[in-house]
């Protein structure tokens, strides 16, 4: 049968897009000529009409066209309406269908209002009822691509929304993470700001070096190359995570960075008087946390032990591995406890413990709860930015490993690190 396109329908209908006013294409599939021409009369001056004597015919002008709404004959030679339905909706779901019926049982009735066609006509049908049915089915159409259309819209705001809300943390995060950076190589800086002006004095004016004093530079610049490499590490590492790439540096045994930690504090200018004592694992182990981070987190502990109290007291890092799950139910926060990142934590076998003890005058409990907040500090402006712990709650939550304080006032303090740990791989 051949597809017959009345009227100026060619150039309206190649318009893609739904828009309310416009006017509705309307498909009349039926297999009597007197009928289609009979609804193309009635319907022409209305809608742009596209007429189709079978369904191959019927879903192929759903394939070209953009049609509103379909009034289909059920019972047609070769492919029924039922069919045809069936192929319009899965060309496009939001095509309307009113169907017309002569004697059909209430079954295929059945099945055509399961397919989502909107009213059913009997034939002969009465042209007011039959109007009637395709204006309601053209309202319905409109209103749907209306509601698509705003349900478009509200998606793509919403897009909108997410891409700034992601912005708009990215730009917090990287704030933080500049913060971090001067944090993190504010301590090195100063070891190297005060060897030079050891060096400074003990050169002064000299005009000629004794062997000692070469002797005395040399272990200086020693120093200071490795406080100078450590500042590139830790820059490295925070615009590393800036592009967020992983870090895949070799794993390095724990009490090689234990060691490392020990040469960094034994000249950190928060030293001072203190007793210090560095108690290695008694059988070595690895960490998937990076080499620098364990020692960033161990060095924020360790120095925020040193300046806890003015007057002198010890302070103890001590290594040990677990080798069964942490009980995390003997875990309870209070006045005197505190344990970060249960949610996060990686309690597997075996566990690196590393605890850093002090023996100074403790936390008192209204400040408990306000330690890991970033830029809380007691210690006076001019003194802590009260970043140090937030960078290792945050070093910490990324190695998914977990981290315990208890204190005293008038004892102590511990924090007690708990790192996922694997054996350490040998040659
Ligand atoms: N071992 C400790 N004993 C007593 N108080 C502590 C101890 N460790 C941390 N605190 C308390 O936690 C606060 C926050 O520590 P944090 O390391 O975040 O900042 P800070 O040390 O004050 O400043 P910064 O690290 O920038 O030098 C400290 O100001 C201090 O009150
Ligand atoms: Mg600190």
């Amino acid at each position: 049968m051949a597809i017959s396109l009345p009227t100026e329908a060619g150039t309206t209908l190649a318009q893609p897009m739904a828009h309310p006013r416009r006017k509705g294409t309307l498909l009349v599939v039926d297999d009597e000529d007197g009928a289609r021409q009979s609804l193309r009369v009635i319907f022409k001056d209305e809608y742009n009409i596209l007429l189709a004597g079978d369904g191959a015919t019927a879903v192929e002008l759903a394939q070209e066209h953009r049609i509103d709404v379909a009034v289909l004959d059920v019972r047609m030679a070769g492919m029924s309406g039922i069919e045809v339905l069936e192929r319009l909706k899965f060309v496009n779901p939001s095509i309307e269908a009113v169907m017309m019926t002569a004697f059909e049982t209430t079954d295929t009735m059945r099945q055509a209002l399961r397919l989502r066609a909107c009213d059913y006509i009997n034939k002969p049908f009465d042209v007011s009822t039959m109007r009637a049915a395709v204006a309601n089915a053209m309202q319905r159409r409109s209103l749907e691509s209306e509601i698509h259309t705003n349900a478009d819209k509200l998606q793509q705001l919403l897009g909108e929304l997410q891409s700034q809300k992601i912005e708009e943390q990215m730009a917090n995060t990287r704030g933080e993470i500049y913060a971090s950076i001067i944090h993190d190589i504010n301590g090195p800086l100063t070891v190297i700001s005060g060897f030079i002006q050891l060096m400074n004095q003990r050169i002064g004016d000299a005009t000629r070096l004794e062997v000692e004093d070469l002797e005395f530079i040399k272990d200086r610049l020693k120093t200071i190359t490795r406080q100078v490499t450590n500042c590139i590490e830790i820059s490295r590492r925070y615009l590393s995570f800036l592009r967020r790439q992983s870090d895949d540096a070799p794993r390095v045994g724990v009490n090689q960075l234990l060691k490392d930690l020990g040469q960094l504090i034994r000249v950190h200018p928060s030293l001072q008087n203190n007793q210090f004592t560095l108690r290695p694992l008694a059988e070595d182990i690895a960490v998937s946390m990076n080499g620098t981070d364990v020692i960033q987190v161990l060095l924020n502990l360790t120095v925020n032990a040193f300046q806890c109290a003015p007057q002198p007291h010890a302070v103890e890092i001590e290594g040990c591995i677990l080798r069964q799950p942490l009980d995390l139910a003997a875990f309870k926060d209070g006045p005197q406890d505190r344990l970060l990142n249960v949610e996060n934590f990686e309690n597997g076998v075996p566990l690196l413990i590393v605890t850093v003890g002090d023996n100074g005058p403790g936390i008192p409990p209204e400040t408990l709860p306000k330690i890991f907040q970033a830029y809380f500090s007691t210690k006076g402006a001019r003194q802590g930015t009260g970043l140090g712990l937030s960078i290792v709650q945050r070093l910490v939550k990324e190695a998914r490993g977990a981290l315990h304080v208890h204190t005293q006032v008038g004892r102590g303090t511990k924090f007690t690190l708990y790192l996922p740990a694997v054996p350490l791989a040998v040659g």
